[in-house]
């Protein structure tokens, strides 16, 4: 056995009691959460202020003593603000940093602020409050994000490009109507997180350890000081319960996924191959080696990044599986995950707004990559049911061999001489020109959600007023 390496502080001040001896320092350094759950002070000083009021209302305890709380734990928050304040590590947590805190600075008073509570309680409720706060400032960047996407959705309903399936040249599209794809996916991922804060906003301070409290409590008090909706409804479920965290990540796990398909398309649109857009200097990089080189990093971290958030999801998710109820210390291991994964998607979503706002689109480059890869092949064979009235297999299969003919004389479809095709189905006239062309072929596309012009300028304004 290695020597002892005792902790420099001796017993817990606040759980100590029946311990003689303080932990070892490995102890101490696998124990505290310190590090990561002072971000929850907030939160946490929130909680305990209506936890106190509450008290008081309730003759719990007396309201000097609730005075000499509120005092205190306002001093508290200065000091955290202001930088003044001294975390420790063998204080554990967050919850355990503030009581001693105010303690010192008030006295025995600080003692009765844990009557009728729990840390468990209390680690839940905090991570909560901060979850919703987390939810609202990413919907806020969400928002933000749409709003610069329908922007240039509206500048961009006339650009032309090529529209893809697995990635080879399928019917051209218009770039506004691609970019509104995205704020489609942006309003479902909004949808989703609106759903889990709702779902979250219930309050379990009050369940105390897990069973509840003898103290004459009241909880639809704590919870609506706190703005939440009301108090959740079984105490073992309130202190074990992290469904609320696991769906927060699981929406952000989707929203990463989205962005990071936006993502991967500015990387190709980018590249010397396709230079459909150039990233702005303020989005760019360049290389230590290559002079010529603009890298789109902005865009390939976010792509990165949402491995990262799956990651999180993962860990959380795992961690708890089966656990039996109620609190177990696995779940301290809840925040870490949920911190990093808000935090990047905050991250990446103020990026690919930045990066789309400033873009410049070369619509010359797009419209020629449109016209290119026999794109209006499906427009030749509309035009064929249309107008001669061919099924639509028969007008497939005609088509085909048109594109056949125009891949051995290598030219466009637009470009392929009427006899050519007319040695293929001998009632094509010159009319079929009409549809060939891409412009033509984006205006014909006026079903509900095609990608016509008008369409798109109507499908942004609708938008707006949906998302904003
Ligand atoms: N820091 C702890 C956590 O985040 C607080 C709860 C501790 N509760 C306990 N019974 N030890 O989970």
């Amino acid at each position: 056995m290695p020597p002892k390496n005792k902790s420099e502080t001796g017993s817990n001040a606040l759980w100590g009691g029946r311990f003689e001896a303080g932990p070892d320092a490995l102890m101490e350094r696998i124990n505290a959460s310190i590090a990561f759950d002072k971000r929850l002070y907030a939160q946490d000083i929130a909680g305990s202020m209506a936890h106190a009021a509450m008290l008081v209302k309730q003759g719990i305890v007396s309201a000097e003593d609730g005075d000499a709380i509120r005092g205190g734990l306002e001093t508290v928050l200065e000091e955290i603000e202001s930088g003044r304040f001294e975390f420790k590590a063998s204080l554990e947590d967050i919850h355990m940093n503030v009581e001693a805190r105010l303690a010192e600075l008030i006295g025995p008073a600080a003692g009765r602020l844990h009557t009728a509570r729990s840390r468990n309680d209390q680690a839940v409720t905090d991570f909560r409050l901060w979850i919703r706060d987390a939810i609202d400032r990413l919907d806020r960047g969400l928002r933000a994000f749409q709003a610069v996407l329908i922007e240039r959705a509206e500048a961009e309903a006339d650009t032309i490009m090529p529209g893809f399936t697995h990635l080879q040249t399928a019917q051209p599209v218009t770039l506004g109507h691609h970019l509104l794809a995205y704020v489609e996916m942006m309003g479902r991922d909004r949808g989703r997180l609106a759903d889990c804060r709702r779902r979250l906003n219930e309050c379990p301070l009050g369940a105390a350890a897990l069973a509840g409290t003898a103290f004459p409590i009241d909880r639809e008090a704590t919870a609506s000081a706190l703005h939440f909706d009301r108090p959740t409804a079984n105490s073992l479920d309130s202190v074990s319960a992290r469904d609320f965290a696991m769906e927060a990540l699981a929406a952000g796990t989707i929203l990463a996924v989205h962005l990071s398909r936006l993502a991967d398309e500015l990387v190709i649109w980018t590249s010397a191959q396709f230079r459909f857009v150039a990233l702005s200097d303020a989005f760019s990089t360049g290389s230590s080696i290559m002079p010529q080189k603009r890298n789109p990093d902005a865009a390939e971290l976010v792509r990165g990044k949402a491995g990262r958030v799956l990651g999180a999801f993962n860990g959380l998710v795992v961690m708890m599986k089966g656990l039996p109820l109620a609190y177990a210390k696995d779940m301290q291991e809840d925040k870490e995950p949920v911190f990093d994964a808000f935090e990047t998607l905050e991250l990446s979503v103020g990026a690919m707004r930045g990066m789309i706002a400033d873009m410049t689109v070369n619509r010359d480059a797009m419209c020629a990559a449109a016209g290119s890869g026999f794109s209006t092949a499906t427009d030749l064979a509309d035009w064929l049911v249309r107008s001669l009235d061919l099924p639509f297999r028969e007008a497939h299969h005609v088509t085909g061999r048109i594109v056949r003919a125009a891949e051995e004389a290598g030219c466009d479809l637009a470009d392929l001489p009427l006899e050519a095709m007319q040695a293929m189905e001998p009632r094509i006239t010159t009319a079929v020109y009409d549809v060939l062309g891409v412009e033509n072929s984006v205006a014909s596309r006026t079903s509900f959600g095609g990608t016509a012009p008008d369409n798109v300028r109507a499908a942004a304004t609708a938008a707006r007023d949906k998302y904003l």
